[in-house]
């Protein structure tokens, strides 16, 4: 069991492989949290609980209370809230019917079960079977407010991961106004912490950004109604020397893709509270006697050797512990997609061409992207006019569907569900169904309004609409996309006391119609997507097993968003296409050689016109495919190695997959901008340091050399050039 209880010391002890996260009970029923990091061996902890003599102006308990003194603003609280005098960042605000907002949260009793929770409504984490994780449940009163709140935690036996989560229930009989629930208050007894987010916007998400964290409240987090491509809801802290390979590390995710928010308070006695969860900004939760309302799950990870192995932990148990389905551990299809081959302009005759040179090269799935319905020849018509446009495609999408299938291929389908064009008939016949505020005229973005998907007929339509489509053709995938970010978030089927709760009911109802195709196509490899990665969270991840990483797909620039994206999520999750010579987005040119490098390193496809290639083009395309399947073990289910960074080093960046059993190693080098270095040694890692790898024109190197003095790639090379080297343990 991976969770202690130590009656004598009060203290809850959480083990991983190579983390301990440690909680007390003090006398009055508060909880401290004594320690998260670095493995301990025993329960006897009362020297990391930290007592202050004394400071002014923090309040401290009543008298009787606790022995001695006590302030709560000194206190690493487990679970923060507001009111007694902790003037820090605070996890939980909840509003009593007197309108005032003092909460004191006191344990009650708690409960430690083999297995790992789960939460009504939401993505989470999973253990396949019981042995992979447990779960403890601490149950606190509020004796303010007197709302009963759970605290809950998963700790994987074999991943150095631990969750969380957090549910209230009103067991009074006035309401209760949730005002803030935070998923997670961790308190570090250290100053020295960096913090590392991931900035972005469309066509460059997830930039890696570090910095030390400074006195005060730092914070990251997304307004925007989804996780976004302006942040991503996953953070680093580390200890300032912290590396790639060295260091204190510690990961936070959270897994849900609406607002959110994490805060880090370096407050001034030195400790730094991490907060994340929910963004508290314009939301609330009404919440009436007898209901129970449930926080989005963050997934912390802790690695005592360095950012590279944090990675790694996440990029398991996302892939094993978070993804579903059929398609979480085969190998998914290679596709071509038809969007930056023909965008909207398109008829049934040139899909098919393109199909059919797809299938002559062995490429296995047809995606029809955007453009296929209503009226939609541009972006200002038809979202949400979800049946097939007869001009383009007379024999419609099952006719498609059928000559697709008839060429040997799989068939998938475009869809943004979320949204409605002012110009379509659904936003003709139903108005109301949009995300509004009265009197405010809404906002359009891309020529769309936002279907308010907190409604439970909204989704239902769109489920009927989509479940049709998907049946009747037979649909093996489909691509979700969501091209705008939420405004006037107000809602027609909500009274005014639940306005507040209409971005997170809307991701609900996301969730909601994911879930349900799930069940009724349990085979369908839904993509997830939003104007390129900007929805590329856990919540989707659970749902969508891969996601379209970014809308830039020139193979230069996709190296840094790539890289970027790999601090969390598994190289699996990350679509990547070989697209067209010059590039669209930047007009860059890059070899077929360098683009099919780039994009292997994730869910492999192609969205180019196959028909306008040359023969040589083509060659490498087979050639590619050949690899693909070849290197498909060691790239989706090895463990993944940063070697270059390519934000420090603008010239050259390296990757490195290793095969779980060590036999397997693929290493790629790309010239971004060729500069005259005669010597580049890149030291590998994790190889087996006793064994002799061979290249693929036989000649042999030893694992402990690479790994020690490093792999030669000297060379002559020119800008883009690239290589992959592809060793095999003798
Ligand atoms: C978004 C997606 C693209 C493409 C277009 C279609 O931008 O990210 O891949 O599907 O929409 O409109």
């Amino acid at each position: 069991m991976s969770i202690i209880f130590n009656q004598n010391t009060k203290t809850f002890l959480l083990s991983t492989p190579n983390s301990s996260y440690a909680v007390k009970i003090l006398e009055n029923g508060y909880l401290l949290n004594l320690h998260y990091g670095a493995k301990l061996n025993t329960t006897a902890l009362d020297e990391l609980y930290v007592r202050y003599g004394s400071a002014s102006f923090c309040p401290v308990m009543p008298s009787g209370e606790l022995p001695g003194w006590f302030s709560q603003d000194l206190a690493a609280l487990e679970y923060s809230s507001c009111g007694r005098g902790d003037f820090r960042t605070n996890a939980m605000q909840l509003r009593r019917a007197d309108g005032t907002s003092v909460s004191d949260l006191r344990y009650v009793n708690h409960e430690i079960i083999a297995g790992k929770y789960s939460l009504p409504r939401l993505p989470a984490t999973y253990a396949n079977t019981d042995d992979e994780a447990d779960t403890l449940k601490i149950f606190a009163k509020d004796v303010s407010s007197g709302a009963d709140i759970t605290l809950y935690y998963g700790v994987f036996a074999n991943r150095d991961a631990i969750t969380r989560a957090v549910s209230v229930t009103n067991t009074t009989d006035k309401p209760i106004e949730i005002e803030k629930l935070a998923s997670c208050c961790v308190t570090f007894n250290r100053d020295d912490l960096d913090m590392t987010s991931f900035w972005g916007h469309w066509a460059k998400e997830r930039t890696p950004e570090r910095r030390p964290l400074p006195h005060g409240v730092s914070c990251v987090g997304s307004k925007r109604g989804s996780s976004s491509h302006y942040q991503n809801p996953f953070v680093i802290l580390s200890e300032n020397e912290a590396s790639e390979t060295a260091g204190e590390a510690w990961g936070f995710s959270l897994v849900w893709s609406g607002n959110w928010l994490f805060e880090a308070d370096l407050e001034s006695h030195g400790t730094v509270r991490a907060v994340m969860g929910v963004n508290p900004t314009d939301f609330g939760w009404h919440l009436e006697a007898g209901e129970t309302f449930y926080a989005p799950e963050v997934v912390m990870a802790y690695s005592p050797s360095g950012i590279g192995e944090l990675s790694r932990t996440y990029h398991k148990l996302y892939r094993y512990n978070l993804c579903r389905g059929k398609w979480r551990n085969i190998e998914r299809p290679i596709l071509i997609n038809n969007w930056e081959a023909t965008y909207m302009d398109f008829n049934e005759e040139k899909l098919l061409s393109i199909a059919k040179e797809a299938s002559e090269l062995g490429i296995e799935m047809f995606v029809l992207d955007d453009g296929w319905f209503g009226k939609r020849n541009d972006d200002t018509t038809s979202n949400g006019d979800w049946y097939v446009n007869r001009e383009k495609l007379p024999d419609g999408i099952d006719g498609l569907a059928k000559k697709i299938r008839g060429l040997g291929m799989r068939f998938g389908l475009w869809f943004e569900p979320e949204t409605v064009c002012p110009i379509s008939e659904l936003y003709r016949a139903h108005p109301d169904w949009i995300l509004h505020v009265p009197d405010v005229a809404p906002s359009l973005a891309r020529s769309e309004y936002i279907l308010d998907m907190s409604r439970a007929d909204v989704c239902d339509y769109i489920y009927n609409v989509m479940a049709e489509t998907i049946r009747s053709a037979d649909i093996d995938y489909i691509k979700w996309d969501f091209n705008r970010n939420l405004s006037e978030v107000g809602s027609a089927a909500l009274e005014p006391k639940r306005q507040k709760e209409v971005s997170f009911r809307f991701v609900l109802g996301t969730y909601d119609v994911l879930q349900r195709l799930l069940d009724e196509f349990p085979d369908l490899l839904i993509e997830g997507c939003s104007g390129g990665g900007g929805r590329f969270d856990p919540g989707m991840l659970y749902y969508t097993p891969q996601i379209w990483t970014s809308d830039d797909t020139d193979a230069i620039e996709r190296i840094d968003i790539q890289y970027g994206t790999s601090f969390v999520y598994p190289p699996s999750s990350m679509s990547a296409h070989v697209s067209a010579s010059p590039n669209h987005q930047t007009g860059r040119s890059s070899s077929m050689k360098t683009r099919g490098n780039v994009a292997m390193g994730g869910a492999f496809g192609y969205e180019l016109d196959l028909t306008q290639l040359s023969q040589e083009d083509k060659n490498a395309i087979r050639e590619q495919v050949k690899d693909y399947h070849r290197f498909y073990n060691v790239v989706q289910n090895g463990d993944y190695y940063r070697l270059i960074n390519p934000y420090s080093n603008r010239h050259f960046c390296a990757w490195e997959y290793v095969s779980p059993d060590k036999s397997e190693v693929l290493v790629t080098f790309v010239v971004m901008r060729w500069t005259f270095r005669a010597v580049k040694f890149v030291k590998l890692f994790g190889l087996d340091g006793d064994a002799v790898y061979e290249d693929e024109n036989g000649k042999t190197y030893s694992g402990q050399v690479l790994m020690s003095a490093g792999l030669n790639l000297s060379g002559g090379y020119r800008d883009g050039d690239s290589i992959r080297i592809y060793l095999k343990k003798k």
